[in-house]
């Protein structure tokens, strides 16, 4: 068996999520009940009670396929859904994309700090990985010469993540034309993980690779931007259409499909998907709103590593607490808070903050944040 080292964001939220009363380190935009998704898309659900429970189109019915394609399209690229293969979630998309890409001998390079799944799994297929810093000189985007020195001549992959997770940082369009040239002159495949789109509540949207790259990868889901996480739903999107051939026939031997009910809730989604954002972008900036006050009133006890531009989570560093892993514990444990502490991204000294979720949530949670950070600073 590959060696395959914990998840820490993934241990540690599931070691709480159950017990805490309120939760400042979902990454999902507050998700809804079908109830409550009519109100915000004026249309009844309804899975037809006399459908038969098969499998389904074994990679994703065509509307849905359509839907994302078109999420995906532009006036100067019109994919299809051919150019679209449906995951159970972004990590079954990340899983996916690595299984049918990385192997022992070839060199990966992955930015970081970045969501642990995109470096980790392509080390447990055996490539050698190598981490692409991101600095705060560089306002936490790659820079293009660290980037050639990392460079090797068995390098396959380039991995991104954009908007990032953990930092809220966004590559522009710009930025992403220089990589994708460099890559392109190195034969380096690249896979963004743009499973925060198209939340970009703070900043102009970029491109999306798979716009801007022939070969690129793109992976998303249902869970953050479309607040769906339920429906474990996610997708593959390239123009390389040998590259979704190869992951499709990788993906006979683990998924099969989705179920037919998630395929259902998830095109109901995403035919109403502007009606679903501009509550989902609202959420964001409202929840911004309520958090830079929160940071601005606390006297420098808090701060952000990085104003956050897009997605739904940012890094706050805790002024005078290094072991933030232990104050994230205690905070669970004795406060009922849950945030992720930054050493699951090799940052200690800080936080990791979901701000879209529940106004409820955020402000009682900040407010607990400060009465444990009081507690436990003056013992
Ligand atoms: C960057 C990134 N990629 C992928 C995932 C997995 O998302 P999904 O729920 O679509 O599987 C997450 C979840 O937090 C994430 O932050």
């Amino acid at each position: 068996m590959p060696y395959q080292e914990t998840f820490a964001v993934e241990d540690f939220i599931d070691k709480y999520e159950e017990e805490v009363e309120y939760n400042i380190g979902e990454t999902c935009c507050y998700s809804m009940s079908l109830d409550d998704l009519e109100l915000v898309t004026g249309e009844k659900f309804s899975f037809e009670a006399d459908k038969r429970l098969t499998y389904g189109p074994i990679r994703g019915s065509t509307e849905l396929r359509s839907l994302i394609a078109e999420i995906y399209s532009n006036e100067d690229i019109v994919l299809t859904k051919d150019n679209v293969l449906i995951t159970n979630g972004a990590i079954g998309a990340n899983f996916l994309t690595f299984y049918a890409l990385v192997g022992p001998g070839d060199h990966v390079i992955c930015v970081d700090p970045t969501y642990q799944q995109l470096h980790s799994v392509p080390h447990m297929f055996g490539a050698e990985v190598d981490l692409l810093h991101l600095r705060a000189e560089h306002k936490f985007i790659p820079d293009i010469d660290e980037l050639k020195i990392l460079i090797k001549d068995n390098t396959k992959c380039l991995v991104l993540n954009n908007p990032n997770n953990p930092l809220g940082s966004v590559m522009p369009t710009e930025k992403l034309m220089e990589i994708v040239a460099l890559a392109d002159k190195h034969n380096i495949t690249i896979l963004c993980d743009e499973v925060y789109s198209p939340l970009f509540h703070s900043c102009e949207k970029p491109k999306s690779l798979c716009q801007m790259s022939k070969r690129g990868i793109v992976t998303g889901s249902m869970s953050k931007s479309y607040c769906a996480a339920g429906v474990r739903l996610g997708w593959i999107v390239s123009q390389n259409k040998q590259f979704l051939e190869e992951a499709a026939s990788r993906r006979d031997y683990n998924m099969i499909s989705v179920s037919v009910v998630d395929d259902s809730i998830s095109r109901y989604i995403l035919r109403h998907r502007q009606a679903v954002l501009k509550r989902n972008f609202a959420l964001c900036r409202e929840n911004m709103l309520l958090l830079k006050d929160f940071i601005q009133s606390s006297n420098g006890k808090f701060s952000f590593v990085h104003d956050p531009q897009g997605g739904s989570v940012c890094l706050l560093r805790i002024n005078g607490i290094n072991d933030t892993h232990e104050f994230a514990s205690k905070l669970a444990e004795e406060f009922k808070v849950l945030c992720a502490p930054g050493e699951c991204f090799g940052i200690p000294n800080t936080i990791r903050i979901g701000y879209a979720n529940s106004q409820r949530d955020l402000v009682h949670g900040l407010r607990l944040l400060e009465l444990a950070y009081d507690k436990l600073i003056s013992q």
